[in-house]
């Protein structure tokens, strides 16, 4: 076993001693709840909750293509709360830099769409966005691309955006159901087997390919959670730790048992 005890003190050490330098972290939108972005799946605020008013029959709709053809406005309405550019990174994101500074970060793969890795300061390549993002679009039946001024333009106020060559409609380069990931998420994928050490940060392990990546590091490399819940098969390895609650909370205690409290306070106030 590599940790003395589950705790983040042993985490910590682990760190410390220099035996953690493949980093690799994977993260879902409870880490951006603090920022002002619902997650999908908490019962009360998550945004699945929440989309009633959108006249949806099942609200994973408004990330299915085939709705998404038929009518794209719901996707708009939810696309002009989520776009990127009025939210600021959480004590989490920032942490995530942190590592990356420390040339601890061996690769982070985000289920998030809210770009908000990249304002932290996480270099772009150890970044995989393994949902797509709101940083670019394109027409879904020519594929040729939008430009950025005009989409947002579209998005502040709801309104669908169409091609300027085919009339087609635009979609941002976000993964819906049934779409493949990005071939960089197949490409990286191995980094997950070659961690020395994982954080599993605010998701809670529902959608495929992604939920099985905590699973492909070897059984004995540390993984540490930062949840509101336990998911996946995170606490049945002897080296599991389990950190419930806010994962900000969670994150200053391991900032802080590593003697990177100050630092991390310091960047997030930037
Ligand atoms: P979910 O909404 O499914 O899960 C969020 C998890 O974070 C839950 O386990 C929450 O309990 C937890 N959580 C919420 N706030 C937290 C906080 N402050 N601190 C710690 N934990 C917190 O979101 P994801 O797992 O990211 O797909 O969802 C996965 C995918 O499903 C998304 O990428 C999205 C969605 O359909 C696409 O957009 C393609």
């Amino acid at each position: 076993e590599n940790l003395s005890e589950r705790s983040l003190p042993a985490v910590a050490d682990y760190i410390k001693s220099g035996k953690a330098r493949k980093v690799v972290v994977l993260t879902g939108a409870g880490i951006s709840t603090a920022a002002g972005i619902p997650d999908f799946r908490s019962p009360e605020t998550g945004l699945y909750a929440n989309l009633a008013a959108l006249e949806l029959e099942e609200p994973e709709d408004v990330f299915s293509l085939p709705f998404f053809k038929e009518n794209p406005k719901p996707f708009y309405v939810l696309a002009k709360d989520l776009y990127p550019g009025k939210f600021h990174p959480t004590i989490s994101h920032v942490f995530i830099s942190l590592l990356a500074t420390k040339g601890l970060l061996y690769q982070l793969f985000t289920q998030n769409i809210d770009c908000l890795e990249r304002a932290a300061g996480v270099p772009a390549d150890l970044i995989v966005e393994a949902h797509g993002s709101f940083a670019s679009q394109r027409c879904i039946d020519c594929k040729t691309p939008y430009p950025d001024d005009k989409m947002r333009e579209h998005v502040s106020r709801a309104e669908v955006p169409h091609c300027e060559k085919c009339n087609g409609l635009v979609k941002p380069d976000i993964v819906f159901f049934h779409e493949n990931l990005p071939s960089l998420f197949f490409d990286r994928r191995h980094m997950a087997e070659e961690a020395d050490l994982i954080l599993v940060l605010g998701t809670s392990l529902t959608v495929h390919p992604f939920a099985g990546l905590p699973d492909l590091a070897p059984f004995e490399v540390p993984r540490v959670l930062f949840n509101m819940e336990r998911v996946g098969s995170l606490g049945s390895q002897p080296d599991d730790v389990l950190v419930l609650g806010d994962c900000d909370t969670g994150v200053r205690q391991l900032a802080s048992a590593l003697g990177w409290r100050e630092e991390l306070e310091a960047e997030w106030r930037k």
